[in-house]
């Protein structure tokens, strides 16, 4: 493309008023793209506050539905469900007890709020007593016997109602253990949205503070992908289509926007940003200090990651946004 150049051409001619920006808009946020991730733990009227990341509870199962309501009310249509056991072992039986805290909290969200979008997480880290995402033996994360777990888990969710699952634990092979069990069971038209490209990130380090799910050892660079990496994301994400997802996700998100960028050109799928916990963290904080405009920045950094390509936002800021874009 060849521009005239000045003074013919004159960028600005097209930013002269709010109605011009708005019409040339290329990217638009809408609330219909928000999903709210929400922790549940076991009890009644618990809403317990977890230390690096303001606004985000622990929560009751009650009150998940409270919250989980309130966001549907201002229009979100989806939540992404995560758990923390009562009790943790070596095979995390809580991940895919028939009455696990997910279990429970998807039936009574399906219950009350049938046309809300409930997402289950599937990951074993939460329900491990060493806080790994597979079993481990002799200091080693297991993949191939992770994968029976695992596909247990989300056709357990499934049972229970969940809407989509999505599995975050990187094992190799995963998705298509999970499609194979969940259509074994009867599941066939349950999607799977698969954490494709996920990066062991530091900034999942509040994350692991809400969900009780830092490893008691080592880290989950073996299974994790290296923040180096972009080719490889894509052979990741290769593998997770083939192997059948539905929807692929990149995590963390706005350090990550290329990543995006490429997997949504190359494969066009449905494809999820994760705006992770410390993103979340390092936006709250510095707001809270009056270094920065918290709805500003939540905005510009949710559109900068439509504009990379994800037609999906996953944010802990889901409810603010959802207000904001009111
Ligand atoms: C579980 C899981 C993690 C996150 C989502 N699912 C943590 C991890 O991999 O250690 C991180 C989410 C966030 O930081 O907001 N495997």
């Amino acid at each position: 493309m060849t521009l005239p150049g000045f003074p013919v051409s004159r960028p600005r001619r097209l930013r002269n008023s709010p109605a011009l920006r708005c019409l040339i808009a290329e990217t638009q946020l809408n609330v219909s793209q928000l999903v709210l991730p929400l922790f549940a733990r076991s009890g009644k009227k618990l809403r317990r506050p977890v230390a690096a990341m303001p606004g985000v509870f622990q929560l009751s199962p009650d009150e998940i539905l409270r919250e989980a309501a309130k966001a549907h009310a201002l229009g979100v249509p989806a939540i992404l469900l995560f758990g923390i056991p009562d009790k943790k072992d070596e095979k995390a039986s809580g991940a895919y007890a028939k009455n696990g805290i997910v279990q429970q909290t998807v039936r009574l969200l399906k219950k009350e709020l049938p046309s809300l979008l409930v997402i289950t997480d599937v990951c074993l880290c939460e329900y491990m007593s060493h806080g790994h995402c597979g079993i481990v033996h002799g200091g080693k994360i297991l993949n191939d016997p992770s994968l029976k777990l695992l596909a247990r888990t989300a056709a357990s969710h499934a049972e229970a109602g969940a809407d989509v699952v999505a599995p975050s634990d990187m094992m190799d092979g995963r998705i298509r253990a999970l499609r194979a069990e969940l259509d074994n069971e009867g599941f066939f038209d349950t999607p799977i949205m698969s954490y494709a490209a996920k990066f062991a990130s530091a900034f999942y380090g509040p994350f692991r503070d809400v969900a009780e799910s830092a490893p008691s050892f080592g880290d989950r660079r073996s299974y994790q992908m290296d923040a180096a990496n972009s080719n490889e994301a894509i052979r990741e994400v290769a593998l997770d289509i083939q192997e059948g997802a539905d929807m692929v996700m990149v995590k963390p998100a706005l350090a990550y926007l290329d990543i995006i960028r490429r997997v949504k050109q190359e494969f066009g799928l449905p494809t999820a940003a994760y705006a992770v916990s410390g993103e979340h963290a390092m936006i709250k904080a510095a707001a809270a200090n009056g270094w920065i405009d918290e709805r500003a920045v939540t905005l510009e950094s949710l559109l900068a990651m439509r504009r990379a390509g994800a037609d999906i936002l996953i944010t802990y800021a889901a409810m603010d946004v959802a207000k904001w874009l009111k």
